[in-house]
């Protein structure tokens, strides 16, 4: 009886997993925790879920072709997030990664909070569009997209050239990637999650860019991991590395060596020049909203 009733719960469980609007990877750990549905079934007292939508809006100016794309990629970032958060809960300070990341005892609750705003929050009143209404696809040369800063918090632009140069998560830790030296936004599951945490409506305006870069990164774990938890690009290279180590590569990753020019931390007596962040050829740009463009 009790064995007919797990049984049963487990049926139930499943077939609540694969409705979900979220593909969870059939045989990773993330079906333990599905990411929650879109309800709308209505209670005739009270339904505290009703018009949740936690799946994220694409704008009418997205062509038929363009809204496939930009929802497998969408998809493709909350399956990220959906992991890194997995690999948080799964690990906590155990994991090497978290404490590279993260520092010795930074919070991991602070990151497990955005991995889950990304795959949970209500989404309603942002978007994501193709109509380039600021110019910037057109006018700026290389750009893949933008978020629109002062001109609308909530909305994010993306250019034609991510549907061309941005890369599926299937091809993590191939072609002679490394996370420690290749961009961030190779994928566009990492991409898009940097874009998602400049949106207030995800980040709640507390998520900023306090480091740059790998070594950026890993240094702030160290001096200030308080603030490690807000870090976009902490959040990104925590996300793709345990992604690569996990998923893609399982017991294995790609982590590689930082570019050498990040690496030197220690000062070279030929030059007091600070190495700068910026070496490599900037190939995709956005502004923050005091107007500062970063390029990364
Ligand atoms: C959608 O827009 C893109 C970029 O302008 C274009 O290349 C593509 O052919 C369009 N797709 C459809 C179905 O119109
Ligand atoms: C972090 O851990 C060290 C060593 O265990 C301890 O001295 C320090 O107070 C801790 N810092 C915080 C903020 O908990
Ligand atoms: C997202 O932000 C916009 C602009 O501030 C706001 O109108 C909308 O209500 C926000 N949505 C949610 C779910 O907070
Ligand atoms: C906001 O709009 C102004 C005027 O169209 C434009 O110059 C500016 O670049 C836009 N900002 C962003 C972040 O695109
Ligand atoms: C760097 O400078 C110090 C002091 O001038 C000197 O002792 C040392 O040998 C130098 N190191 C290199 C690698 O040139
Ligand atoms: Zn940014």
């Amino acid at each position: 009886m009790m064995f007919r009733n797990a049984l049963s719960a487990l049926a139930f469980a499943t077939l609540t997993v694969s409705a979900s609007p979220v593909k969870t990877k059939k045989d990773s750990p993330t079906s333990v925790l599905p990411a929650p549905e879109s309800t709308e079934t209505a209670s005739p007292v009270y339904d505290w879920s009703a018009g949740w939508k936690p799946k994220f809006p694409i704008h009418e100016s997205c062509n038929s072709t363009q809204r496939a794309q930009l929802e497998e990629a969408l998809d493709e970032a909350v399956q990220l997030a959906q992991h890194a958060r997995d690999h948080l809960l799964r690990f906590g300070h155990e994991s090497d990664f978290v404490t590279k990341y993260f520092g010795k005892n930074g919070s991991t609750a602070t990151p497990i909070g955005w991995f889950d705003r990304i795959i949970g929050a209500q989404k309603t009143g942002m978007t994501f569009r193709c109509d380039d209404p600021d110019r910037n696809c057109e006018t700026q040369d290389g750009w893949a997209g933008h978020w629109r800063g002062e001109n609308a918090t909530s909305e994010t632009v993306i250019c034609d050239l991510s549907f061309t140069a941005r890369r599926p998560l299937s091809s993590v830790c191939m072609g002679g990637y490394k996370v420690a030296s290749w961009k961030l936004n190779t994928y566009w599951a990492t991409d898009l999650v940097h874009r998602l945490l400049h949106v207030p409506n995800i980040s709640e305006g507390k998520v900023e860019h306090f480091s740059e870069g790998y070594a950026g990164a890993l240094a702030l774990a160290k001096e200030e991991p308080e603030l490690s938890g807000f870090d976009s690009d902490v959040l990104q290279y925590f996300a793709i590395d345990v992604w690569a180590y996990d998923i893609a590569a399982p017991g294995v990753g790609c982590t590689g060596e930082p570019e050498e020019e990040e690496a030197e931390d220690k000062p070279t007596n030929t030059t007091t020049d600070v190495p700068s962040a910026t070496s490599g050829a900037p190939d995709e740009c956005h502004t923050h909203d005091d107007g500062v463009v970063h390029c990364s």
